[in-house]
């Protein structure tokens, strides 16, 4: 009853200016390469990856799925022809930007038929860009109505053949349209973030990888989530009893699991721990499958979890932190609107996974080693996934401009 009143007036307290996910989707390439065959051929004992790691598989692009495309390809099935009309802003964020001054958001405004009549930038923040993307969407919806806000976080991660952070690769997109009235998920407008230049990740403009001082990196994030979810606890916004669940950055499972470890040992009951564990383990079902996509892979988690999970309910609390390397994060919370379930597309995302072609390892690494020419060459490019999803493409490159199809 407690906690039914306590819902309540958390719907309540938004409702004013309730803004937050109306409609959200995924693409991810449809090759992927099995971690047991990369363990092998790395000579790694396979449940360093699967236990140590906590991953199954990666999701590897070829050329023609670039963040553009599959940034279109996300969001192509969840947009309405009313959506196109009322969209008032195009947020791409992403960390494998393809140019240094026009925004991602240019392409995918053009490939998805959006009106003139909107703003389109590209956010970069390593992996928290989509959360500044989404923080500002709820802003500007609830200062414009009748407009809509597209946030798409679209990155291919890249380490390197053979290298530590190889197992931590990943290639997608996660679409997320922002609404006044959302049908989603409410977004509170109280949130804790925090920002903090660190060295534990970072890529230079001339390197298609990038560089991390991995476990320096992941003491950066744990530290950052324990400050902000000390500083939620002081200010009243992360009452445990009251959170159903709690959604991580997943770089890699095992990532977002060391964040949510550092809540038992007694910070919170057993019982919230073992409620808040058993969701967890729900919102790393696509991750798992899918690797690190960088800025996206938080809202994978989300998605992940609310097409997974079959006991959460509408007015039910989230928790959500998102890590950026370099170094920002926020911890925010929404609430789950009444209807949510039915506008998601779970048979879908699991098709998409599933119509995945495995990836041989001489496979994987000509695919991730092709380039596209820098010499103002043509190229055509061949289209890897007409099947599964993939209305969008990279055609080719001519005098140094991708041509889009
Ligand atoms: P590593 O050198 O392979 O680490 O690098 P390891 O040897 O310590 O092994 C990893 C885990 O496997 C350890 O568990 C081992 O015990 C375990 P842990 O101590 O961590 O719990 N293990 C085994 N378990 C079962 N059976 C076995 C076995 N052998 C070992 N046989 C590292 C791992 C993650 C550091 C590396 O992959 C890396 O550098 N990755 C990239 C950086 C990264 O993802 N950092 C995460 C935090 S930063 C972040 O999330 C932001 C990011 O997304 C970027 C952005 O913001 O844009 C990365």
């Amino acid at each position: 009853m407690r906690q039914e009143q306590y819902r309540m007036q958390k719907i309540d307290k938004t409702d004013s200016v309730k803004a937050g996910i109306d409609k959200i989707n995924f693409y991810t390439p449809n090759h992927y390469l099995d971690l047991v065959d990369l363990a092998e051929a790395r000579g790694v004992d396979p449940n360093k990856y699967l236990i140590g790691i906590g991953q199954n598989r990666m999701s590897v692009a070829a050329l023609d799925q670039d963040v553009v495309a599959m940034a279109a390809n996300a969001a192509e099935p969840i947009l309405s022809d009313d959506d196109r009309q009322e969209i008032g802003m195009l947020i791409v964020a992403t960390e494998s930007s393809i140019d240094q001054s026009k925004a991602a958001a240019l392409f995918v405004q053009d490939l998805l038929g959006l009106t003139a009549d909107l703003r389109a930038i590209e956010i970069k923040e390593a992996c928290y860009g989509a959360t500044a993307g989404i923080q500002l969407a709820c802003d500007y919806v609830r200062c414009h109505p009748g407009r809509k806000v597209l946030v798409i976080a679209s990155d291919i991660a890249r380490y390197g053949l053979d290298t530590p952070g190889e197992v931590t690769q990943g290639a997608g997109a996660v679409a997320m349209l922002v609404t006044r009235d959302p049908g989603i998920l409410a977004i509170e407008p109280e949130s804790l973030y925090a920002s903090r230049s660190t060295g534990d990740f970072w890529r230079p403009n001339y390197s298609t990888e990038a560089f991390a001082r991995g476990k320096f990196s992941e003491e950066v994030y744990v530290g950052m989530f324990s400050d902000l979810w000390d500083k939620a606890r002081q200010q009243g916004l992360a009452d445990p009893e009251h959170l159903q669940a709690l959604l991580f950055h997943i770089p890699f499972s095992k990532m977002g699991r060391k964040g949510l470890r550092t809540l038992g040992n007694g910070k919170i009951s057993e019982a919230n721990y073992n409620r808040l564990t058993e969701r967890f383990e729900q919102s790393i079902v696509y991750g798992k499958e899918v690797g690190n996509i960088y800025t996206g892979s938080i809202y994978l988690a989300l998605l992940s979890l609310l097409d997974n999970d079959e006991t959460l309910q509408a007015g039910d609390r989230i928790g959500l932190f998102s890590y950026g390397s370099g170094s920002v994060a926020e911890l925010y919370f929404g609430t789950l609107q009444p209807g949510y379930r039915n506008r998601l597309d779970a048979q879908g995302h699991r098709a998409l996974l599933d119509a995945r072609e495995r990836l041989s390892i001489p496979d994987y690494e000509a695919m991730f080693s092709a380039q596209l020419v820098t010499d103002g060459s043509e190229q055509n490019l061949e289209r890897s996934d007409s099947a599964a999803g993939a209305s969008h493409y990279l055609a080719g490159m001519k005098k140094h401009e991708r041509r889009y199809r």
